[in-house]
């Protein structure tokens, strides 16, 4: 079953010309909760090789803005997208908007960063919410009071007690599993609405 929804997903990408297969989980995100909106400002966290970008940069229109880091050589498709700014960077060395040359807090933070994986489950986890906690501690600077948020998590133990900590920040707090996850992945996306 994980193979099928793999392929499935992967050569529909490939078909619509999205540069990953993970925009249908943005997509599906989206639709649920209406995280982005048009004339958003959004930051996308470890934006390569963009397809996330694809989808926001088309919702947030020419009234809106993208801008994405990411630690890999930057995708000059991506960049020349009209509303869209990328940047090699990461995510350890922004603390403040200046670093992303913006004055305005975003009205939405996503996050589709991922470790690279070592196959060590306890390795893994622990990078992982590295991550996850990062971004938690540099929210204040970049989003907005009533912005959204996305963010990809690897459960496990640890993860769970430390989003359970995080729930306050939000009026809304939810988590999916999107349809195009494959279904061996631990990965759950964290959807917060109306950044106390
Ligand atoms: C699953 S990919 C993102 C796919 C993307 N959302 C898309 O739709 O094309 C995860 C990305 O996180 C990036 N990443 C991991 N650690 C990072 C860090 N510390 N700072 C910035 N980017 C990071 C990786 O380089 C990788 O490109």
């Amino acid at each position: 079953m994980g193979f099928k929804v793999k392929d499935h997903y992967f050569n529909k990408a490939k078909k619509d010309n999205y540069f990953a297969r993970s925009i249908y989980k943005l997509e599906e995100i989206d639709k649920k909760y209406s995280v982005i909106k048009k004339g958003d400002s959004v930051l996308d966290l470890g934006y390569h090789p963009g397809s996330w970008i694809q989808y926001s940069s088309k919702k947030v229109g020419t009234s809106g803005e993208v801008i994405g880091i990411d630690i890999k050589e930057i995708n000059l498709k991506v960049q020349a997208l009209p509303n869209v700014r990328v940047y090699k960077k990461d995510v350890n060395d922004i603390s403040e908007l200046a670093d992303l040359e913006v004055e305005k807090k975003f009205d939405v933070v996503v996050s589709d960063m991922a470790p690279n994986t070592t196959g060590i489950k306890s390795v893994d986890q622990v990078r992982s919410l590295q991550l996850v906690e990062m971004v938690f501690y540099h929210l204040p600077q970049f989003l907005k009071k009533e912005g959204n948020f996305v963010i990809k998590v690897f459960d496990s133990h640890e993860a769970q007690t430390f989003l359970k900590q995080q729930k306050k920040l939000f009026k809304k707090f939810e988590y999916l599993k999107p349809k195009s996850t494959r279904s061996v992945s631990k990965e759950f996306f964290v959807i917060g609405m109306g950044y106390k």
